[in-house]
């Protein structure tokens, strides 16, 4: 089933609609199990952080849900660069969920150790379908070189790996991070991209409308196993699509 793609006029209606429907389905979720959810960083996630800050309240029982990572940064949780940081600063200090539910990514430890001792982590809390862990929820953002989650065009490589979580390196940067690999992200049952912004729309068109290269990048690897996978994005990310 190809992806589906919903546009919203801004990202308050998008951050509305995404928490509508975390809502929907967590409380789907059977009685004493869990809702598990890998957040992004980035730009769009950050916004969506806010708005569910404010708005989430009641709507979302909290206590059901798990919260991991798709990728960290290698620094310090306190670094202005931490994916942690930034949803703990934007959204987790704002919501009932219990401490031992949020499972960050050590961005402080050696990065091999970590990617180790966390898909040993994920294995551990996240219930696994054809033995791989399967998040209920694969948050995903999109960079302008078709990089996702922190899977950079220099090392599509990453994306096939047979490890849940590997070390890679921002090629601008230099910088370490932690990601997921496809073999956790395709795995899982809903599939998030929340994209937004006029500098994301070629990259977006490309890779939904299967333009040159766009397999060969890892946003465009990305494909649910047998999951939903949706693209949500603002007018503005979305206007480099064809007009249907
Ligand atoms: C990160 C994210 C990364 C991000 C994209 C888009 O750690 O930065 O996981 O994949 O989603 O780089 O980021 P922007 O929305 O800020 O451009």
């Amino acid at each position: 089933m190809g992806p589906s793609i919903r546009i919203f006029k801004n990202i308050d209606e998008l951050s509305q609609f995404f928490t509508k429907k975390l809502a929907s389905l967590v409380k789907e979720t059977p009685g004493g199990s869990y809702f598990s959810m890998a957040l992004s960083g980035g730009s769009t996630p950050r916004q969506v952080f806010d708005y569910m800050a404010l708005h989430s309240g009641d709507q979302i029982d909290w206590h059901k849900m798990l919260v991991f990572w798709g990728d960290e940064r290698c620094v310090e949780p306190e670094s202005e660069e931490s994916n942690f940081r930034m949803a703990k600063e934007r959204l987790l200090d704002f919501i009932p969920i219990p401490a031992i539910n949020i499972f960050r990514i050590k961005g402080e430890s050696d990065p091999y150790v970590e990617a180790e001792r966390y898909s040993e982590i994920v294995r551990r809390h996240v219930l696994s379908q054809n033995n791989i862990p399967r998040f209920d929820l694969m948050m995903l953002g999109l960079g302008e070189d078709g990089h996702t989650a922190s899977i950079f065009p220099d090392n599509p490589g990453l994306f096939k790996s047979d490890r849940l979580f590997e070390v890679s390196e921002n090629p601008y940067t230099k910088q370490q991070r932690i990601t997921a690999t496809g073999k956790i992200i395709n795995q899982a049952r809903h599939i998030v991209f929340l994209v937004t912004g006029q500098s994301k729309a070629e990259m977006v068109a490309r890779i939904i409308e299967r333009k040159e290269g766009w397999d060969k990048l890892p946003a465009g690897m990305v494909f649910s196993a047998s999951g939903e996978q949706t693209w949500w994005l603002d007018d503005r990310a979305a206007s480099g699509l064809m007009k249907t």
